[in-house]
């Protein structure tokens, strides 16, 4: 689904006729995390050159925000990585969330990292071809942070490697704190990924096969029964154009244009939190509104016989495609075809930022499961090629710069994908994560190279955190206990 730009901010829209297309999933990131405690935290600037392999004489100004209440002389440096947001969305976890959890065990100083292009770069910054927005030059921009920032108001000199510094990231920037670890390990001395997508790939059945084996029995049934209904309704040449109707979208040429929609229900599963201020109850509404199996048959005005199922999943989806205005065809409203609608580049089209990523190296293409034998949540046509077509509309061929026909998941992959580790490299995911299918495998768990699979847990359940720790569920804080005990082992080694 086309607005599942942002891998997990959700909020990304194409242009007006697409605003109201159901909220999907896409980015592995997080869902900014409500502030709570807020306090202010000062913010600063480190200058990064534009290029950190070729002198192309510009610099950018990359935005950092501290927290020094638990620094004491002597203590390492607890960075986070912002990702593929703004990160003034991260200051929750540096006010009651992970950082401030191992600032406060180990004398540290919190630092929240803003990602370059996301954030402060993007509306102060002229550069708006994605051309320097790469794996390379990010982790370039945290190693070089890392080795020469001055942190105002310290006098010791905390730049690596002479201070500990301990990398932490979630979602894609989990995938980062692995990489960082792995790309400069004399500068990281730990790195906690969690969540981190360490694997690039190009098919991401499994995100919702993750779903379909997690969620409730009956809520599964029910989507792969009407997914497998529409999907045959739809190839049917006699009932292909009344099943669109019936779902709101007379006319609409293309199938997997109405078919993408189906995903959006399952995509609240992501946004689950086990904090109820930054939890999203959307997945079990949507399984509510699904009902329960049963047999009966449902005989329609557009002249057509479908499951409850089927029936149920049209309602949910006639919410949005009800939104279209009466003067437009579907195609216009729900349609991805005109590739204009996604050409458009003012600085206000954030989603081009990740979907760039995406369409270079990471890749994530929505599609079923490759064995036709696996029930499957998501629509026989919304497959690879449906998911990435957006890679060639959105970055056609410019003279500098050229989109791959397929990104190049293997400048990701190449730095271990799976099987990614090194000594002081924390792998921490989630039990029911969709995006488990491309975080580390299982391994051995020890105090060197941790591995903790936290219980009932979605995406990067450990980095946020609240005021008042004991009230945090006991698989949490059992997770940020096992988090400060390794750094502090970790940091005990430093030398
Ligand atoms: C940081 O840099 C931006 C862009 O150059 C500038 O607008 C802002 O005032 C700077 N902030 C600080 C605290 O220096
Ligand atoms: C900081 O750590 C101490 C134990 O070292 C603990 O008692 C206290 O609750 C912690 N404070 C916060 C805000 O985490
Ligand atoms: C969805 O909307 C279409 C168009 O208004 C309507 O014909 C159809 O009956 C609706 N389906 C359901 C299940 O409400
Ligand atoms: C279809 O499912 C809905 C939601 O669970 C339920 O209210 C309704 O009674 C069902 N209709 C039939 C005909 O079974
Ligand atoms: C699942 O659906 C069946 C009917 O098919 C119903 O008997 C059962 O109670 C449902 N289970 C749950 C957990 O809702
Ligand atoms: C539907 O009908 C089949 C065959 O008659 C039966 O085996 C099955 O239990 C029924 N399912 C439900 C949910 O009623
Ligand atoms: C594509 O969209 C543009 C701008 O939204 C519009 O001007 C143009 O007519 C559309 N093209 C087609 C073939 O619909």
């Amino acid at each position: 689904m086309n607005l599942k730009l942002n891998l997990v901010s959700l909020v990304p829209i194409l242009c007006a006729s697409r605003l109201d297309r159901l909220n999907g999933i896409s980015s592995p990131t997080a869902t900014p995390v409500s502030k709570r405690q807020t306090t202010s935290f000062p913010v600063f600037n480190f200058t990064q050159p534009l290029d950190h392999f070729t002198d192309t004489g510009f610099t950018w100004s990359q935005r950092y925000f501290v927290n020094s209440r638990h620094y004491k002389p002597g203590g390492p440096v607890i960075v986070l990585d912002g990702g593929e947001t703004s990160v003034t969305d991260r200051l929750p976890f540096l006010d009651t969330g992970i950082v401030d959890i191992l600032a406060n065990a180990t004398n540290g100083l919190g630092v929240i990292l803003e990602h370059r292009y996301y954030g402060a770069f993007l509306v102060t910054d002229r550069y708006r071809i994605c051309s320097w927005l790469n794996n390379e030059q990010a982790a370039a921009d945290s190693a070089n942070f890392m080795t020469n920032v001055k942190f105002a108001g310290i006098t010791a000199d905390l730049t690596a490697p002479r201070t500990p510094w301990i990398y932490y990231g979630g979602s894609y920037a989990g995938a980062r704190s692995a990489h960082m670890k792995v790309l400069y390990p004399d500068i990281v001395f730990g790195s906690i990924a969690s969540s981190g997508v360490t694997e690039a790939a190009i098919s991401n059945w499994g995100y919702y096969d993750i779903i379909r084996r997690a969620a409730p029995a009956n809520c599964s049934a029910q989507f792969i029964t009407a997914v497998k209904e529409v999907d045959d309704l739809l190839s049917n040449p006699e009932t292909n154009s009344k099943v669109k109707s019936f779902f709101g979208m007379p006319g609409l040429t293309s199938d997997a244009d109405l078919t993408s929609f189906f995903a959006g229900p399952l995509g609240g599963w992501q946004s689950k939190n086990w904090d109820p201020a930054v939890n999203s109850n959307s997945f079990s509404n949507n399984c509510a509104a699904m009902g329960s199996p049963n047999n009966a048959t449902i005989d329609t005005f557009q002249g057509i016989v479908v499951s409850n199922a089927t029936w149920n999943l049209a309602t949910i989806v006639n919410r949005t495609s009800s939104r279209c205005p009466k003067t437009s065809t579907s195609d216009e409203c729900f349609g991805t075809s005109n590739a204009t609608d996604f050409q458009q580049t003012d600085l206000s089209q954030t989603w081009r930022l990740w979907q760039f990523q995406v369409c270079t190296q990471w890749a994530y293409f929505d599609s079923p499961p490759p064995d036709p034998s696996i029930p499957s949540m998501l629509s026989k046509f919304v497959d690879v090629d449906y998911s990435s077509k957006i890679c060639k509309q959105a970055y056609p061929p410019g003279e500098f710069f050229q989109v791959p026909p397929m990104p190049n998941v293997e400048d990701v992959n190449k730095l271990g994908g799976f099987n990614i580790a090194h000594d002081r490299l924390a792998i921490i995911d989630g039990e029911v994560d969709p995006w488990r299918f491309d975080c580390p495998h299982i391994r051995e768990d020890t105090p060197l190279r941790p591995f903790k699979l936290i219980p009932n847990a979605v995406h990067h359940y450990d980095e946020n955190g609240l005021a008042d720790h004991s009230q945090e569920p006991p698989e949490i804080q059992a997770i940020h206990q096992q988090e400060v005990e390794f750094v502090k082992g970790w940091l005990a080694d430093f030398k």
